[in-house]
Parts: C-alpha cells; sequence; structure tokens
C-alpha cells in the first residue's frame, strides 16, 4: 500500500521485463545467413550499448496501467488471457525499439554521425551502405514481428509510423525559410519525428488489451504529449547543455541550420532574427548574433513553459483514465506520471 503513496521509480518497476525484451532483440537480429549483417545489426542491441530503453519501459507501464478488467470478462478467463497478452504486449515493445533503432541507423547516415550512444556509429566503422541495409534489416524483422501479431489495426497504426518518421525528417531538411520558421510547421514535424513512433505505439498496447477507443486515445494522447515535451527539452539542451546557461550545448541544431523552439519564440520578439536566419549558418558569426538575440528574449523560457505544458497534458491523459483500485495499476499510473516529471527535469 505505502508504494501506491509514496514514489516510485519507472525503471525499476519493469527491469526484470526489460532484461527479457533485450534478449529477446539480440536473438531476433540475428541474420544466419549473413554474418556481416549480423553484426551491423546486433550492434546497437549490445550491453553496454543498449541505449535507455526508454519506448519499452513506457510501453510496458502502459500495458500495466491499462490492465483493467473489461466489463465482461471472466475472472479465470481473465488471468488465463493475461499472459498471452503480456507477451503480446512485449512484442509490441520490441517492434518499437526495433523501429527506433532502424531510424537511427538511417539517422547517423543521413546526419554523418561519428559516434552513437558514446560509441563509434555504425556508419563511420562499416560505411553508409551496410548501415543503411542494417537498418532497412532491422525494419523487416520489426514488420515480421508485427504480422505475427495478426492485429490489423495495429499493423495500421506502426505502419503509420513508419511514414511519419520518413516525412518527419524530410521535413527538416527541405523546406522554404517561411517554413522553417513557422512554429505551427516545428510542431508538425517534431510530432512525426518523435512523439508518433511513442504515440501510436501507446495506441497499440491499449489496442492490444481491446480497451475501448476513449482509454486507446488516452493512451496515445499521453505519448504524444510525452514525446513533444521530450523533444521540446531536447532542442532547450541543444543550447543549454547541462549547465542551462546559452551556449553550452553542442549547438548542432542552428549550426546545421535546425531551428528549433526557443529560436522561433525569439524571432517573435526580435523579428530581425528572421534576416540572420536567412543569411544561413555556415558563417560563425551568424550562429553568435543569433545566440545574442536568444540571450536577450524569453526563448529558452517560453520553450520550458510549452514542454511543461505538454508534460501536464501527458499526466492529465493518464488521471483520466478509468478509476482501478488495483495496487499494480495505481503504481504504473503513478510511473507514468513520474516520467513526465523526469522528461521535464532532466539535463541531459
Ligand atoms: C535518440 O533517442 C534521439 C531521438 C530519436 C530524437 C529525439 C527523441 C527522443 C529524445 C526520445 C523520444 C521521447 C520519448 C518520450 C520516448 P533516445 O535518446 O531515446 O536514444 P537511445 O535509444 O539511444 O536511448
Ligand atoms: C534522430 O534525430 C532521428 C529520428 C528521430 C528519426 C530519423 C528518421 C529517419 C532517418 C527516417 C527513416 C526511418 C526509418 C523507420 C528507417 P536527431 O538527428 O535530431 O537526433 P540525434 O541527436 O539522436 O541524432
Ligand atoms: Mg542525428
Ligand atoms: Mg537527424
Amino acid at each position: 500500500r505505502f508504494l501506491v503513496e509514496g514514489q516510485v521509480d519507472p525503471f525499476s518497476l519493469v527491469a526484470d521485463e526489460l532484461c527479457l525484451i533485450g534478449n529477446r532483440l539480440r536473438d531476433m537480429v540475428v541474420a544466419h545467413e549473413v554474418p556481416r549483417l549480423s553484426l551491423a545489426a546486433e550492434y546497437f542491441f549490445e550491453m553496454g550499448v543498449e541505449g535507455k530503453r526508454f519506448r519499452p519501459t513506457i510501453l510496458l507501464l502502459m500495458a500495466s496501467a491499462l490492465n483493467v478488467s473489461l466489463p465482461g470478462s471472466i475472472p479465470d478467463a481473465a488471468t488465463n488471457a493475461f499472459s498471452g497478452l503480456r507477451t503480446r504486449q512485449q512484442r509490441l515493445a520490441e517492434i518499437t525499439e526495433m523501429i527506433h533503432v532502424a531510424s537511427l541507423l538511417h539517422d547517423d547516415v543521413l546526419d554523418d554521425a561519428n559516434t552513437r550512444r558514446g560509441v563509434p556509429s555504425l556508419n563511420s566503422c562499416m560505411g553508409n551502405k551496410l548501415s543503411v541495409l542494417a537498418g532497412d534489416f532491422l525494419l523487416s524483422r520489426a514488420v515480421v514481428t508485427l504480422a505475427s501479431l495478426q492485429n490489423n489495426e495495429v499493423v495500421t497504426l506502426l505502419s503509420t509510423v513508419l511514414e511519419h518518421l520518413v516525412t518527419g525528417e524530410i521535413m527538416q531538411m527541405s523546406g522554404t525559410s517561411e517554413q522553417r520558421c513557422s512554429m505551427d510547421q516545428y510542431m508538425k514535424k517534431t510530432f512525426y519525428k518523435t512523439a508518433s513512433l511513442i504515440a501510436n505505439s501507446c495506441k497499440a498496447i491499449a489496442f492490444l488489451a481491446d480497451q475501448e477507443t476513449e482509454v486507446a486515445m488516452l493512451a496515445y494522447d499521453y505519448g504524444r504529449n510525452l514525446g513533444l515535451a521530450f523533444q521540446l527539452i531536447d532542442d532547450i539542451l541543444d543550447f543549454t547543455g547541462t549547465s542551462a546557461s546559452l551556449g553550452k550545448g553542442s549547438l548542432s541544431d542552428i549550426r546545421h541550420g535546425i531551428i528549433t523552439a526557443p529560436i522561433l519564440f525569439a524571432i517573435e520578439e526580435f523579428p530581425q532574427l528572421q534576416e540572420v536566419i536567412n543569411r544561413g549558418f555556415d558563417n560563425p558569426a551568424n550562429v553568435d548574433l543569433a545566440l545574442d538575440y536568444l540571450g536577450r528574449s524569453c526563448g529558452i523560457q517560453r520553450a520550458t513553459e510549452l514542454a511543461t505544458e505538454h508534460a501536464n497534458l501527458a499526466a492529465s491523459a493518464i488521471d483520466a483514465l478509468p478509476q482501478s483500485e488495483d495496487d499494480n495499476v495505481r503504481i504504473s499510473r503513478r510511473a507514468l506520471v513520474e516520467l513526465t516529471r523526469i522528461v521535464i527535469t532532466r539535463t541531459k
């Protein structure tokens, strides 16, 4: 009982299951016929470079948070069905992580990245061609697993995510200067690139549990708003880094001409900033100039407020779920709410 009232650590709640999923992922990406592909595909599932496993954590917690008995289900059948349902939800978490890693492999090729997760990126050690194919291979494995769930609605949700990932990436690399400076366009791109995967996967977790549309939409709203908050904070940290003072981040977005929320808010206060952006950031002096405007504006503060708004919306979606007296359900919901706080307060 006291656990329900006290603090929860979202990650330790699902640690054992995450370990299981990690093992399954490693097994799943083995390509028996092509050792080189195998080596490449396994790269990011190795111990130590497996990433934060943020998405599987959220999805497993969501599965538990929605684990309310459905009207009309007989208790005995429900317990029997439970382990089958949980396994299917674990499969979905694996699919989501595979799609995520596939997108990172492709992203590092597009971004010419040298490192990923603190180690040399796959493209930097095995070349672009193999990286692209390794990403395709992971994606194929994800799709085969998706088909095995035999749930058409879930297939549609995750296929839409793939379309969104590509759309978001293209929106980021193209577009007129007017589009690149539109807040509306930025939020759209952020949804496609970051939030769609977790939003639609949360919804799929609800569909697998045969939840009604209202509950599935709350799961979706949680994922969408958490994803948006996460990316907004990511974009702020690109300027501030861990120190919270301007210019301490990697400044990688602005140097690549990627305009994010803090700058978009700054333009509203200093329209002259628009001309600096139009001149481009190949010249480092323009980066300094933009940072100067940003520093005199409320850009960082307003972007933080927007992130907090979305984090709060995510928490409200959890609070709006049908009441449950089940301790496990309640602890999982608390953990999901706790994640909205962690996302906002993180410094790296
Ligand atoms: C790497 O993901 C970074 C991205 C894909 C871009 C931004 C997305 C996020 C920061 C996370 C999305 C938000 C939620 C709430 C799921 P990562 O930092 O998760 O990478 P990792 O797999 O290496 O930990
Ligand atoms: C990380 O962003 C990248 C993404 C969130 C998505 C990338 C999507 C594609 C490359 C489209 C292809 C999709 C599939 C499914 C194969 P970032 O570069 O801003 O972040 P980083 O700091 O983690 O590199
Ligand atoms: Mg990148
Ligand atoms: Mg990128």
